[in-house]
């Protein structure tokens, strides 16, 4: 995502915390962060630390005069690409919702042009306090984007909703808000890193797919608008915020999680290193070492991708290549083979467990390459191939 200018809101309450490192991470992702607190923010983080993580002159008080024409509560707002306000307390909801405007920060939201997000934080109980869901509710209704909150453990020791959604996550969801809905209302199913088949009860054969590239897509897929289900093999990736994650291991789990959701899926994608066979004589309990060597028999995994671009309504189909020679041709020949619209094909030292990755698109229309970049930035560029090719809805 290009660089953005983001006001960050912070009001009174222990998330504020989390804030500065929301802070920290939105400059470490290049944007410009100009920062205002309530009175009550204050007291639990100062403004130094804002302004020492933003490098920016921090705002909490509504006469502030160091803009130029005294107007704090309109210039920050005015110049910023998006005002987001992590954490927003009951109160602040209570006054977003009722136009009340009696500190800097709410005057802000209400003389604001930019769009407006808030990340509410409280107790479990407030929260689900009919007046304060009035209040959510009021908000959503008047086009302000709620983010959260999540569920867990809380700092006055409950458990239950209300906690603020996690710095990582608000940047995923803030940076999302300004990507093109190329995806909008369209159902994405994928699949991602390697499938697992038991040898006995604790080895088995894999691959090293680290999912990276299959995650990326996910993330990119929901940050176009589309509703995206994630059908994972073993991975140390968190899932990424939106997307609905189901674990698998081998690769007729896969498949059976994949064949579950088929028929309601506009696209496919099949990002994963599936195995081709699983050990036709697993053992339930681990071998042990004895005179022989143990012989590992092989059988034939189902294909997914095949399977499903072969069904009579079938999704539109993506697959992926992973060849570590002739990539071109075999990649070809396996796209052919498996009947699909288009795959993307690279090799695997390239892109194999690496943050980054170089493909060649392959459609009717011949190949086209893709130059090394991060998967991230590959993936948002995979979604746009994707949409330019998909039939109208
Ligand atoms: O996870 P990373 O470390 O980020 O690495 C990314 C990647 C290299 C795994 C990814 O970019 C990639 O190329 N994925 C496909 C890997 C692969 O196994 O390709 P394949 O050539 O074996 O399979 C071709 C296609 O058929 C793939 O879409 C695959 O998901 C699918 N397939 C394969 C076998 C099978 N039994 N069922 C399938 O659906």
């Amino acid at each position: 995502m290009s660089a953005r200018r983001i006001l960050l809101g912070v009001t009174g309450g222990v998330a504020a915390y989390k804030a500065a490192e929301f802070t920290r991470l939105l400059v470490k992702a290049g944007h410009t962060v100009e920062v205002v607190m309530t009175e009550a923010a204050t007291r639990f983080v100062t403004p130094v630390t804002f302004q020492a993580l933003s490098g920016n002159a921090v705002y909490a008080d509504l006469w502030d005069p160091r803009p130029h024409n005294a107007m704090a509560h309109i210039e920050l707002s005015r110049r910023a690409d998006v005002f987001i306000i992590a954490p927003a307390t009951a109160n602040t909801l209570y006054k977003l919702a009722h136009g009340v405007s009696d500190d800097l920060i709410s005057t802000l939201a209400a003389a604001r042009t930019c769009p407006l997000v808030v990340a509410p934080a409280m107790n479990r109980q407030m929260w689900a306090n009919p007046a304060n869901q009035r209040n959510v509710a009021q908000l959503r209704a008047d086009g302000v984007q709620v983010f959260g909150p999540a569920s867990g453990e809380q700092a006055c020791g409950e458990v239950g909703e209300g906690r603020m959604l996690e710095p990582e996550q608000l940047l995923e969801r803030l940076e999302a808000l300004f990507v093109p809905q190329r995806l909008a209302g369209r159902k994405v199913l994928m699949t991602a890193g390697p499938t697992f088949e038991p040898i006995d009860a604790v080895r088995g054969i894999t691959n090293i797919s680290s999912g990276k590239m299959g995650y990326a897509l996910a993330r990119a897929c929901r940050n176009a608008g589309a509703e995206v289900t994630l059908v994972s093999g073993p991975t140390g990736l968190p899932c990424p915020e939106g997307v609905q994650r189901l674990d698998v291991g081998t690769a007729r789990e896969m498949y059976d999680a994949v064949l579950r959701h088929a028929g309601s899926a506009d696209i496919f994608i099949g990002v994963a290193a599936v195995a081709d066979y699983r050990v036709r004589n697993r053992a339930e309990h681990k071998l042990k070492k004895g005179d022989s060597v143990p012989v590992i028999e092989l059988e034939e995994n189902p294909d997914i991708l095949a399977t499903v671009a072969s069904l009579p309504a079938a999704p539109f189909c993506v697959g992926f290549a992973a060849e570590s020679r002739n990539l071109l041709e075999y990649a070809d020949a396996k796209r052919r083979r498996k009947k699909v619209p288009l795959l993307v094909a690279n090799l695997v030292q390239k892109a194999m467990g690496r943050d980054t990755n170089e493909v060649l698109l392959l459609d009717d229309a011949g190949s086209h390459a893709l130059p090394e970049m991060d998967k991230q930035a590959l993936a948002a560029r995979l979604v746009e191939e994707l949409a330019a090719r998909l039939p109208p809805a």
